[in-house]
């Protein structure tokens, strides 16, 4: 098995669906749905769908092809509140995924409305999901929804503007962190895993998985912040501190942010070894993404 080949093998079928599913842009209104394309296709890692389809690979699903909905679903909530982070409100960012942002190109109201849309739309894709034996589609619905509302995703993005100038400490963290980025990444595995009619003891294992690199994701993300240049990571870099962020390198420092996103990938990959072999794609994708460099 060859991650990257994997991987993209995953982004090639992703893409295509999210293509078939989503209006053309020549559907009226044509610039709400040039704006909805326009941050979908630019270029973004496909992390969620990836870690949807590995994990129901690890839960031997039989077709792939059952866990496209899930897949592209995330997606799509990712990058609605990748658009919506970067509006002036938010994190006022011009550059994301190497392009400028969406209100930079369409205005803020359409970049709004494209955000709107795009998390309106990952419903409607989710929706074409099968209920297997253990799983109805509201199972699935509820997951998605409990993970991108006020008490993950939402909730974590609030906790991390009201954090903004102010001392903070570990614990405020990791309740960021949990909410804004953990949250869909546990969804994304499970979402996969149900795809496959994974027993309970297996969607908690991945549950738990999949907090520790959600974590670990987001501590990487704060280093990278004061590491890289804007160039590689298409997206300003060095914006966290002139904006006061509640930080990993803020809170403990460069050093030991870097020793707590291995520790937390180390435990994410103890947590796989009840699974075995067949989650060779998800351990190799969380040791790849401790060296990532974007
Ligand atoms: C960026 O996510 C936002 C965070 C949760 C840190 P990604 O780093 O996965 O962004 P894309 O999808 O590759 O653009
Ligand atoms: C945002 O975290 C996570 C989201 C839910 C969008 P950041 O604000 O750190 O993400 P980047 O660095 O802008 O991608
Ligand atoms: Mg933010
Ligand atoms: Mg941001
Ligand atoms: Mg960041």
């Amino acid at each position: 098995m060859n991650l990257d080949s994997r991987l993209a093998d995953y982004t090639r079928i992703v893409d295509r669906m999210l293509n078939q599913w989503l209006p053309k842009e020549s559907a009226k209104p044509t610039t709400l749905h040039r704006a909805m394309r326009y941050s979908l296709f630019a270029g973004g890692k496909r992390l969620r769908p990836a870690l949807c389809l590995a994990a129901a690979q690890a839960c031997e699903i039989r077709r792939i092809a059952d866990a496209l909905p899930s897949a592209c679903a995330v997606e799509c909530v990712h990058t609605y509140s990748l658009i919506h982070d970067d509006l002036p409100c938010m994190d006022d960012d011009d550059l994301r995924r190497g392009r400028p942002t969406s209100h930079k190109v369409f205005g803020e109201g359409t970049a709004i409305l494209a955000g709107d849309a795009l998390l309106t739309a990952a419903f409607e894709i989710l929706a074409k999901t099968r209920p297997t034996a253990r799983y109805t589609v509201a199972d699935f619905v509820s997951e998605l929804a409990r993970a991108s509302g006020s008490r993950f995703l939402v909730g974590g993005q609030v906790a991390d503007l009201e954090a903004e100038g102010k001392k903070s400490n570990t614990a405020t963290l990791r309740f960021i962190h949990r909410g804004k980025t953990a949250a869909m990444i546990i969804c994304s595995l499970k979402l996969g895993a149900m795809s496959a009619n994974a027993t309970p003891r297996a969607l908690g294992i991945l549950e738990e998985f999949g907090d520790h690199l959600g974590l670990a994701f987001q501590v990487i993300d704060d280093i990278l912040d004061v590491t890289q240049s804007s160039e590689q990571l298409g997206k300003s870099a060095g914006k966290d501190a002139a904006a006061g962020k509640t930080t990993y390198p803020a809170v403990v420092g460069l050093k030991a942010s870097k020793q707590e996103a291995a520790r937390l990938t180390d435990k994410a990959l103890a947590t796989l070894s009840p699974l075995g072999e067949r989650a060779g794609i998800l351990r190799a994708l969380a040791k790849k993404l401790l060296d990532r460099q974007s």
